[in-house]
């Protein structure tokens, strides 16, 4: 460790984690699936950073590389307990057999255990999901009323679990596609906006409103713009709850932040990039309707830009035809495949092609970015962190950032993360210069 910089204080990892989801669909559930078959095997759980990234410390000489969860404080997977709301699913295991992602052999030695994860009832309103018809949803109307009922959820959840502390990942439907309106301005305007029903404020609102007056930290899956509201940003400040969003870097856009940099390196220019995909699970069947997939479309189109900077390379990526699409095939459930073709060019302006054909598993690249987010999300609010956690850049296709603006490189947004928990512990962060 160096002299010049001390650790910062963490309060320990102790005791049990509730980690809350709303939405208890394909991801949710491959995620608590996951989680239980990976304390009963004891197998890697694959694809999560937390629990299989190494970090170096120092120079290179110094061969210091510990997994990160031997580097920092964060909950053990043996104590994480799982909860969650849905209008459709009544438990973890009918979520896992619907969402048809892991294979009944798998399912076969969880299954109580995934049906002892029973749906909470949801606050839904079809208006902003048009394709899915609720039947477990709260009684009250009272938008007010829901408000409290979730928060009643909230702490009955800690109590009869035992948690220490509490974390919630959204992991519900993409919602309708809406602008900032008046009642998202300030929490003053919100708090009115619910006590006057303002069709403004859709579900996801109403559980980030109850889960931030809670002191639960929130981290957002869906590309539903919940977070990054102006109300609820000033109520994680004043509550002192960290917050993070939005929308799983899964599929598609992890390729293209993986592919871009690496065009951007070189100074190979791009004229077009189309991306086109099928998917026939419960997402792919909301984001068919014109105004959700609206939402999901706005989400992944920011990321080229961000990365390209067109603005200081215009004749390399000034004038970027980028598409993407998505259609609801049935057949294909969860596996979804995606198709990208890129325009790109070179030396003296010769034209050159790149074909991605990705065949993945939306779930099996999600579930692991859940257990990342709730785990990090939990440390951050230990370590006294309050707001937007721009360092999870790494798993948002759109992440919430401060006034500078997003960062989307995958391999900046690596740093960054591995950097902050380097910060927090005392050590350098590691620049990668000729002397490190
Ligand atoms: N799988 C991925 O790779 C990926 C990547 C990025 C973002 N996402 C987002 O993550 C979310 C979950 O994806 P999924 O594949 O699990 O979808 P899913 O359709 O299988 O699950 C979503 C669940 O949310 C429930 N739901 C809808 N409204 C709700 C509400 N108001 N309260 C509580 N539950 C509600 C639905 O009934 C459904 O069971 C979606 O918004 C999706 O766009 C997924």
């Amino acid at each position: 460790m160096n002299d010049d910089s001390n650790p910062r204080p963490i309060r320990p990892a102790s005791g049990r984690l509730g980690v809350l989801l709303p939405g208890l669909g394909a991801v949710a559930s491959t995620l608590i699936a996951g989680v239980m078959k990976t304390r009963m095997t004891g197998e890697t759980p694959i694809g999560s950073v937390s629990q299989t990234a190494h970090i170096r410390l120092g120079t290179r000489e110094e061969g210091r590389n510990p997994l990160i969860r031997e580097f920092v404080p964060l909950a053990e997977l043996d104590d994480l307990v799982f909860g969650g709301w849905d209008p459709l699913s009544p438990n973890a295991l009918e979520a896992a057999r619907t969402a048809d992602v892991m294979s009944e052999q798998d399912l076969a030695p969880l299954s109580s255990e995934l049906e002892g994860v029973v749906a909470m009832d949801a606050v839904f309103d079809q208006r902003w999901v048009s394709r899915i018809d609720g039947v477990r949803v709260k009684s009250e109307t009272e938008m007010a009323d829901q408000a409290e009922a979730l928060m009643a959820d909230i702490e009955r959840f800690r109590t009869e679990n035992d948690c220490d502390r509490l974390v919630m990942v959204w992991c519900a439907s993409t919602e309708a596609y809406q602008e900032p309106s008046d009642v998202h301005r300030s929490i003053d305007a919100f708090e009115a906006g619910l006590k006057a029903n303002d069709a403004n404020i859709s579900p996801s609102q109403i559980y980030a409103y109850a889960a931030l007056m809670s002191g639960v930290p929130l981290a957002n899956g869906a590309p539903n713009l919940t977070l990054d509201l102006p109300c609820m940003v000033e109520l994680a400040e004043r509550e002192g709850v960290p917050i993070a969003g939005k929308d799983f870097k899964t599929g598609q856009t992890l390729m293209k932040t993986l592919i871009s940099p690496g065009l951007k390196a070189r100074m190979l220019g791009v004229r077009g990039w189309y991306s086109t995909n099928i998917l026939g699970n419960r997402d792919g069947m909301v984001l068919d309707a014109p105004e959700n997939f609206q939402t999901k479309e706005s989400s992944k189109l920011g990321v080229l830009d961000t990365i390209l900077q067109p603005d200081v390379y215009p004749e390399l990526y000034g004038d970027i035809e980028h598409k993407v699409r998505i259609d609801y095939y049935p057949p294909r459930g969860d596996d979804k495949e995606g198709w990208d073709n890129i325009d790109i060019f070179g030396w003296l302006g010769y034209p050159m092609q790149v074909k991605i054909n990705f065949l993945c598993r939306d779930s099996i690249l999600a579930a692991p970015i859940v257990l990342d987010l709730a785990l990090f999300m939990d440390l951050a609010a230990r370590a006294g962190e309050s707001g937007i956690q721009e360092w999870l850049s790494f798993y948002f296709k759109a992440p919430q950032s401060g006034p500078a603006g997003p960062e989307h490189d995958i391999f900046i947004q690596q740093t960054k993360l591995k950097n902050t928990l380097r910060e927090w512990m005392g050590e350098q962060p590691v620049t990668h210069s000729e002397a490190g």
